[in-house]
């Protein structure tokens, strides 16, 4: 007898809740939580962002999930401008926020119990409950050598979530001939890539998947996905999209349009407002360096170190000891923050503490790791 899966019942639950005894613990501090777990934005949506969505809002008709002509002609201008990638409008789709993407993805494809999801060694939780939706059995490995023959899709994530490592111009080169020798969709997850801070990467573009000097105008097999919820501050829009190869995409395109996914149309104007302002993505860049600044220096005075974090939203760290132990050390100074169990097994030993909170709040944090 086939064993259905019911995932209504079977979906096991949301990590996140797991949270909750530490999240009580520093509610109990004098002067409440300081939140720096879940790295939702906090930051106002900008104004030219707000007004789009507000004069899109008249809206009767049907979306299309392949975008109105405008909006493809924003991300495909994007691409060129900020990631130096050039595209055609049939190259890319919007779609509700990237984790919709990522956990469908796997279902997309048709994959299930026999197939093999790669994703980084140190990961992003989506990927793999993604794969969970659909029963693949995960690989995690950051290393192309090791990818296996019967990998079916690869995930990469630069700059990473939660350890700020990012995949250089070589590394995407290896990964990328790597996917296409084993016959693998490859798709790297982008969505901090404005978010450089440390080395080469403060000046530096962080490197697409898409970028010419990996994929040599070839995107056969690759795609990319991004999203603006943090650099636009547009998470509760949901807000993302994806890029490369046209068939993919194409194939996309339809099944969203099938399944009744296309992204709707006021958030649809307030996407090509968002994607035609560099400014506010500047300033809101320049707000995350100064909270960032502020926390690694609190953070010297603690047991704690800083390790990768040249790029994104979070600092990764570690004291040595298990995740857990951190996770109650900082609510014991009133902050919450996530544990590296979250993130694969051998991020068992770190914390990572997100950029995501308000001047105030950040401050707040720093006064309290300092009275230590
Ligand atoms: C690496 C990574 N990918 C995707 C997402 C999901 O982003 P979205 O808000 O576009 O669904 C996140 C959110 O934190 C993330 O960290």
């Amino acid at each position: 007898m086939p064993s259905r899966r019911n995932l209504i019942e079977q979906t096991p639950a949301y990590i996140w809740g797991q949270l909750a005894p530490a999240r009580e613990r520093a509610s109990a501090y004098p002067g409440g939580l300081v939140d720096l777990s879940v790295g939702s934005p906090v930051d106002p949506v900008p104004e030219i962002v707000r007004t789009a969505l507000a004069a899109g809002a008249n809206a009767p008709g049907y979306p299309s999930a392949a975008a109105r002509p405008q909006l493809r002609d924003a991300i495909v201008g994007w691409y060129q401008r900020r990631r130096g990638v050039d595209l055609t409008e049939a190259n890319v789709v919007p779609t509700n926020g990237s984790k919709e993407f990522i956990s469908l993805l796997p279902f997309w494809l048709g994959l299930g119990p026999d197939d093999v999801i790669v994703e980084p060694r140190v990961h992003y939780p989506n990927y793999g409950e993604g794969g969970g939706l659909v029963g693949a059995r995960m690989f995690a490995s950051t290393d192309p050598q090791q990818w296996p023959e019967s990998a079916s899709l690869i995930w990469l994530n630069s700059p990473g979530n939660p350890d700020g490592v990012v995949n250089d111009v070589g590394y995407l080169r290896a990964a990328v001939a790597r996917a296409r020798q084993i016959g693998a969709l490859i798709v790297q997850d982008e969505c901090y890539a404005e978010l450089g801070w440390e080395g080469r990467w403060r000046s530096e573009r962080i490197p697409s998947i898409l970028d010419p000097r990996v994929v040599g105008g070839d995107f056969t097999g690759v795609l990319a996905c991004y999203s603006l919820s943090k650099q636009s501050n547009m998470a509760g829009y949901r807000a993302g999209f994806v890029a490369g190869d046209a068939r993919v995409v194409a194939g996309l395109v339809n099944v969203r349009k099938t399944a009744g996914l296309a992204v709707n149309a006021p958030v649809q104007s307030a996407m090509i407002a968002a994607l035609g302002d560099d400014e506010h993505v500047r300033e809101q860049k320049a707000r995350y360096g100064r909270r960032r600044e502020i926390l690694l220096a609190a953070l010297e005075s603690t047991r704690f170190r800083v390790e990768g974090s040249s790029a994104g939203l979070y600092l990764w760290c570690t004291d040595g000891a298990d995740a857990w132990d951190g996770v109650d050390w900082f609510a014991g100074h009133g902050i919450l923050v996530s544990p590296g169990h979250f993130y694969g097994p051998d991020a068992a030993r770190y914390v990572r503490i997100s950029l995501t909170a308000t001047d105030a709040s950040v401050q707040e944090a720093a006064r309290r790791l300092g009275a230590d």
